[in-house]
Parts: structure tokens; C-alpha cells; sequence
């Protein structure tokens, strides 16, 4: 038994979807006979910290701080052992620009992008080249903030007329943005687990021929289908690939690879989450129910797994 401090909430922007991953997690370690200490992650982060003393923190939350490897750091500081990637695996895996760079020099297949910061913008009328990249690109581009999170800020530009109210969206979340070609395909996820990559999820709008873009996201407009239907040849490949990425990008423990799949048969990434969603309804549970490992097993082997923390030259 150990005493664990679950840490969920804080001030990003998936901070309701934390809570109740967080509510899930201290259910379920609770279960496991852990002792528990739940933290709303705020101010008083270090005080509660230390107040709880916990053996080790499991890191509940998503976006901002929490999958940044901020919150990761501070636990460093603290000397306190934590679940999932370390550090530097999570600033590689949330700025989607960075990531995607990585793939690129790595070889590994991610769509065709280009990103831009802010002063790019407004300090070197980096808009002039806009009409160079939308030629190069094709329409409809998809426009998206570096920094990831439950699709917000993406939009998907239909003509030239579309991309600077994207982009202006976009910039809205983050100070770096990516325009990236459109991949027409299949959404899958494939879940890692202590290296053994886990089911494929297949994300499918419900009403397919109307869906748009923001409708696909609304509660109850999109269906999950785990194990998704490919061929066996197929699952293996995205389970490769996504094992690759994890690999690339130095993840631990665990984390969700998001796949496209091309009407060729092609698949592209387009981002790993260090800390995928752990609610009822999240991917990552799906797929490791559809592997047989129950909600208070994931829990349980992800805690296991939690490392000490990495020793740091002086
Ligand atoms: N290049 C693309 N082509 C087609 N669909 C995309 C593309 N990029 C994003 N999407 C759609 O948007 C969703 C969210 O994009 P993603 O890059 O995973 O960001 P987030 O961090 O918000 O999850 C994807 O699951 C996919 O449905
Ligand atoms: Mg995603």
C-alpha cells in the first residue's frame, strides 16, 4: 500500500475533463487498498504536497501544466516519484510543432505542415507567404495551436478566404500554430501501455454524410469502436507505428498515439497524448478493456510503473 497524492483540475483548459479522470483514479486506487489524497492542483500546490507527503503522485490532469512537464518538474524538485513520461518527453509530445519535426527527421509519417509563431506575423509579414502554402498544402488545411488539447482551436479551412480567421483562432490558444495538409481518412488511436501497444480505437462521427468539424466533438456525435475494424496487417502497422512514436518521443508508462488513416491505406500521426483522458468514456480505458485489463488494473500497473525521479547532475 502506498500513500499517493492524485493530482487533477488545475487551470487548463481540460480542467473538467481532469476532474473527473482524477475522481476515477482516486476511486480506483482506493479500491487497490492505496491511501489517498486528492489535490486540486492551484497555488497552494507545494504546501498540499508536502502536507500530504504522498510516496508518489499520480498525475491526473491534461493540457496545460499538467502534460507539459511543468507540474512533472516541480514533483523533481520535490523528490517525489510520478506516474507517466518524464520532462522531457512531455514537452516533446505536447508542442505538436516540435513533435511533428522529430517525426519528420525520424522518418516517421506525420502530415505535411508548416508553423508559424505570432511575431512571425506581426514583426516579419510572415501573411505574404500564406498563398506559397496553401498551394503547397491544398484546401481544406487544417489550422491548429502547437500546444494540443481536445481539439480546441482547430479548424478546418476550406479556401483561402477561411485561413486568416483560423489562423486568428488559433493564435487565440497558443503563440505558435500549425497549418497542416488534411489527411480525408479514418481517425484511430492506438493506447501504449508499458510498451505493448494496446487495441486500435476508431473514432466515427454518427451522422457522417452532414458531420462537420465542430459537431464530430459534440457529446454523443461521435462513436468508439475498439477493437477497430482493420485488417490484421493494418492493426499491426498502426500499433507499430504508434510504438515507434512513443519510442521517438521517450514516453513512459503509457500515452495515446492519435493516427490518421488515408483512403490508401496510409497512416500519418498527428500527436501523442502523455496523459490521455482516464473517464469513463476516454480511449485509453476502452482499449485496455478491450485487451482485458480493467479500469483498477490500468490504474494499478500505471502506478507500478511510476519512476523515481530521474537523478539530475548537480
Ligand atoms: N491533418 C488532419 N487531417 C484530418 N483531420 C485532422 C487533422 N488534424 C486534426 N484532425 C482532426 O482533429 C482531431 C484533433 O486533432 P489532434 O491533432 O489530435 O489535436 P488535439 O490535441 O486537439 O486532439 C483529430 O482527431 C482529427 O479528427
Ligand atoms: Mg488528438
Amino acid at each position: 500500500m502506498s500513500r499517493v497524492a492524485v493530482l487533477k483540475g488545475g487551470r487548463s483548459l481540460e480542467r473538467q475533463v481532469s476532474l473527473r479522470s482524477g475522481a476515477r483514479v482516486e476511486d480506483a486506487l482506493a479500491r487497490l487498498g492505496h491511501d489517498v489524497a486528492a489535490i486540486d492542483v492551484g497555488l497552494d500546490l507545494i504546501d498540499r504536497l508536502r502536507e500530504v507527503g504522498p510516496d508518489v503522485a499520480f498525475i491526473a490532469m491534461h493540457g496545460r501544466d499538467g502534460e507539459d512537464g511543468t507540474v512533472q518538474e516541480l514533483l523533481e524538485i520535490l523528490d517525489i516519484p510520478y506516474t507517466g513520461s518524464g520532462v522531457l518527453a512531455c514537452m516533446r509530445a505536447m508542442d505538436k510543432v516540435l513533435a511533428k519535426h522529430l517525426m519528420t527527421d525520424a522518418g516517421l509519417p506525420t502530415p505535411e505542415f508548416f508553423a508559424f509563431s505570432e511575431t512571425a506575423f506581426r514583426e516579419l509579414g510572415a501573411a505574404a507567404a500564406l498563398p506559397a502554402i496553401e498551394e503547397r498544402l491544398g484546401f481544406p488545411i487544417v489550422v491548429k495551436p502547437s500546444s494540443q488539447g481536445s481539439a480546441l482551436g482547430i479548424r478546418f479551412a476550406r479556401e483561402a478566404a477561411e485561413v486568416p480567421a483560423a489562423l486568428v483562432a488559433a493564435f487565440s490558444y497558443d503563440s505558435r500554430v500549425l497549418l497542416e495538409r488534411h489527411v480525408e481518412g479514418r481517425d484511430l488511436a492506438v493506447s501504449i501501455l508499458d510498451g505493448e501497444p494496446l487495441p486500435v480505437v476508431e473514432a466515427l462521427p454518427r451522422d457522417e454524410p452532414f458531420y462537420d468539424f465542430e459537431a464530430r466533438y459534440e457529446i454523443g456525435r461521435t462513436d468508439f469502436v475498439c477493437p477497430a475494424e482493420l485488417t490484421p496487417e493494418l492493426t499491426e502497422r498502426a500499433q507499430a507505428l504508434a510504438l515507434d512514436v512513443y519510442g521517438l518521443l521517450g514516453c513512459s508508462a503509457f500515452a495515446r498515439v492519435d493516427l490518421m488513416l488515408d483512403g490508401a491505406g496510409e497512416l500519418s500521426v498527428l500527436e501523442t497524448n502523455v496523459i490521455p483522458g482516464l473517464t469513463e468514456t476516454s480511449l485509453l480505458p476502452q482499449a485496455a478493456e478491450a485487451a482485458g485489463i480493467g479500469f483498477d488494473e490500468l490504474i494499478g500497473r500505471i502506478l507500478e510503473l511510476s519512476a523515481q525521479p530521474a537523478p539530475r547532475p548537480a
